[in-house]
């Protein structure tokens, strides 16, 4: 039996070490509430990317996964890891009506023809609409899941028995919430979901289906500045929740399963490589994994993050980071460079509202590294991406899910007719 590819984690800011064995690693070591400005990322041998051609990419890709070998160190057999993670897609699947499968990714030819592409060149398009909750956020939680399921299986929680499990808690009205909420109705595992006030009624309703409990957040007097859903959601945390967050700075072990969209993309491509990526990006994670996912397939396009006027702290530090030396030295000057974005305005791209780039590090690496930049695009992209991208393709995708070609229209004249472009249509229209 091989030997496993992820040996562990090492934060990007502090250079702290956890090995890939020890449990709940969720934050780096000398992350605390008053500073969560660090960033754990995988370290993992190299080795060439392939699947065992199993639809569902959590068990194709299992070797690659940063879970089967802190399931290894727990003492699991190989057999057993891979029954493991079929048996939660199972669950999952019961709740779902499907589990987690390879999704479509090819060259649309409408949206090509549109955009003027050549025949050689054109847009491929990843159709995340009908993955697990409806979106791509699912794989970012489901690796968290198989961590948490299996340190319990292998007598590794503090608890003993199901009923004393601590709940999940995820600050988020969206996506995914309705991913993690469907997660934890898979196992009946108790979830907690921060919400604002103003949260879409048609999703804290569908949130209650799952059996979530729905949490409004108020800003309260005694608040700091920042989202009181998150203040909320740390909180819980502190008190012993886990926490089930799409934001690798609150549960690094997101950023493992996020890569499965990457590493399908890559294997889709049949070794016809990209020239640009273009990925919306909110909290960053989503992005940086398809980076880390398509560079681990040996494809390193152009990276360009995609964000709009209303909020674009990420284009701010990658312009501030350039004084410091640029991505390399980016991670010694965070707070110069990412900080929450004063006055966030209003978008139909709702989902990439978020005000500080939370995973900005490893984002601005991969652009740095594939010479990528961001993308700041006006309203008028966000919404005429989202119809041409929706009539071109027949996807009934979000004009979050669609951001990412705006980014195209933004830079079209800077791109060539016969360039292989990708855009990853991340969330279905609710
Ligand atoms: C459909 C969709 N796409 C993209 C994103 C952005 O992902 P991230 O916050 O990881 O940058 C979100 C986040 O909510 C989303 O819901
Ligand atoms: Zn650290």
């Amino acid at each position: 039996m091989s030997a496993p590819l992820v040996t562990g984690w090492m934060c990007g800011v502090c250079g702290a070490t956890v090995d890939i064995s020890v449990p709940f690693s969720w934050r780096c070591p000398n992350s605390t509430s008053a500073d969560r400005r660090h960033a754990l990322r995988l370290q993992q041998g190299v080795e060439p990317l392939r699947s065992s051609s199993e639809a569902n990419p959590f068990l194709g890709f299992r070797r690659f996964l940063a879970w089967d070998g802190f399931a290894a160190a727990a003492g699991l057999s190989d057999a057993a890891r891979a029954a493991l993670a079929a048996d939660l897609d199972d669950r999952v699947a019961a709740v779902q009506g499907h589990g987690f499968v390879t999704t479509p990714f090819a060259r649309s030819d409408a949206l090509s023809d549109a955009l003027g592409f050549a025949a050689e060149g054109g847009v491929w398009v990843k159709d995340e609409t009908h993955n697990v909750g409806g979106s791509h956020k699912a794989r970012h939680l489901f690796s968290i899941l198989l961590h948490l399921v299996t340190a319990e299986r292998a007598g590794l929680a503090p608890w003993t028995s199901t009923a004393e499990r601590p709940a999940l808690a995820i600050a988020s009205c969206g996506n995914a919430a309705i991913a993690a909420s469907t997660l934890a109705a898979a196992v009946g595992w108790p979830i907690h979901v921060f919400v604002p006030v103003s949260a879409n009624p048609h999703v804290t309703k569908r949130l209650g289906e799952l059996g979530a409990q729905v949490v409004e957040c108020p800003r309260l007097a005694s608040d700091p500045p920042g989202d009181p859903c998150v203040h909320r959601f740390r909180e819980a945390v502190s008190a012993g929740a886990v926490p089930f967050s799409v934001q690798g700075p609150e549960n690094a072990w997101c950023l493992d399963g996020g890569r499965t969209i990457g590493w399908e993309m890559a294997t889709q491509l049949a070794g016809l490589p990209l020239d640009r990526v273009f990925v919306q990006v909110g909290g960053g994670a989503f992005a940086a994994c398809v980076a880390d996912g398509l560079a681990m397939g040996g494809s390193m396009p152009r990276l360009h993050a995609v964000q709009t006027v209303s909020c674009a702290p990420l284009d701010r530090a990658w312009q501030r980071s350039q004084q410091f030396g640029g991505a390399a030295a980016a991670a010694d000057h965070w707070a110069e460079c990412m900080w929450p974005w004063e006055l966030v305005g209003d978008s139909a791209a709702d989902g990439i509202l978020d005000d500080e780039t939370y995973d900005w590090l490893p984002v601005l690496g991969a652009m740095s590294r594939s010479d990528g930049s961001p993308v700041v695009v006006a309203e008028v992209d966000v919404l005429r991406a989202n119809e041409l991208g929706c009539a071109s393709t027949g996807i009934e995708a979000s004009a979050t899910g669609t951001a990412g070609l705006a980014g195209l229209l933004r830079l079209h004249d800077a791109v060539q007719p016969d360039e292989r472009v990708a855009v990853v249509f991340s969330g279905i229209r609710r």
